[in-house]
């Protein structure tokens, strides 16, 4: 059973899911990840799956109701004619009638316009929450001072090497529920040899995956790893069985190195970069 948090907006979201880029024949992962207890599942346009995906969540036959489902916008669309239009072509593709959560995947070009596109397919009843990717807290805070609607989620690049305390603490202080994206930073090889985070594995006896995933989960913050594999999918799941103490919590805080191991969305390249990605 995975824990859920309830949004700003009452809405109830399960803690740990299932991301969904790159991951080879998603249509046939995702039924599996949905037999053994996933429910929440991350796509985006930019990942070019989500009619697999869409696939992968017929195939399973769950009740549409257990699911949470997650897309976002596309990243190189404007304003808001070109987000109800990209809204419309993600749910065609997935074959939904609505969405659980929509983001903004990047927080550059028209914004505004398009989070006036999501309040309003929000208060049509098309979304059930509506959020943001990849926004530093200067970035939400203007634009939760010229909106109806206060975004819910805020999906950032968390893992122990970039803990991004400043979106963490901001989101929190604003009652933007926090979502980790690449919570193992795609160094799980790295982590795996680190002497703190092998102890804390050996002492629970639990791998190092799993704990940096309880690691996020005793920060109230919402994790998303991608898997194709079904043990690690299993492995995954199993983190609601043991608790991290605050020595180890505040050890793993010491693996911080304050940088990406992507790219920096506040610098020019990294801006310009992000805005055509495809
Ligand atoms: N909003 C954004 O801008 C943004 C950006 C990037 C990603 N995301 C979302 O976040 C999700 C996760 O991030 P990510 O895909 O970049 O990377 P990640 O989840 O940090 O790492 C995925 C890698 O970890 C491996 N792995 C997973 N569980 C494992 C386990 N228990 N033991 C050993 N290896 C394990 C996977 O390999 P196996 O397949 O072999 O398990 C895969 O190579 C994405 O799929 C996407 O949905 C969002």
């Amino acid at each position: 059973m995975i824990n859920s948090v309830t949004l700003n907006n009452g809405v109830d979201m399960p803690l740990l899911g299932l991301g969904t880029m790159q991951v080879k024949d998603i249509e046939t992962i995702l039924p599996q990840a949905i037999k053994l207890g996933y429910r929440l599942i991350d796509t985006a346009a930019n990942y070019d799956n989500e009619t697999e995906v869409g696939k992968g969540i017929r195939a399973s036959q769950i009740d549409r109701s257990q699911l949470f489902i997650t897309s976002k916008l596309k990243i190189q669309t404007n304003g808001y004619d070109g987000t109800m239009k990209a809204f419309n072509e993600s749910l065609e593709r997935l074959q939904l009638d609505y969405l659980d959560l929509y983001l903004i995947h990047q927080p550059y070009g028209d914004v505004l316009g398009e989070w006036r596109a999501l309040e309003e397919l929000y208060r049509q009843g098309k979304i059930k929450a509506i959020g943001v990717s990849n926004f530093a807290p200067f970035q939400l805070i203007d634009l939760i001072m010229h909106s109806d609607v206060k975004p819910a989620i805020n999906q950032v690049e968390i893992h122990p090497f970039y803990q991004e305390n400043r979106a963490t603490v901001y989101n929190q202080r604003q009652s933007v529920q926090t979502e980790a994206w690449a919570p193992f930073g795609e160094m799980l090889g790295v982590l795996q040899q680190l002497p703190t985070l092998k102890s804390i594995a050996e002492t629970h006896h639990k791998t190092v995956a799993q704990v940096i995933l309880r690691w996020l989960l005793q920060r109230n913050i919402v994790a998303i790893p991608r898997s194709g594999d079904l043990d690690h999918l299993k492995a995954n799941l199993a983190i609601f069985d043991f608790t991290l103490s605050a020595t180890e919590m505040d050890l793993i805080r010491q693996l911080n190195t304050h940088h990406s191991t992507f790219i920096d969305h506040l610098t020019a390249d990294g801006t310009e970069f992000l805005s055509k990605v495809n």
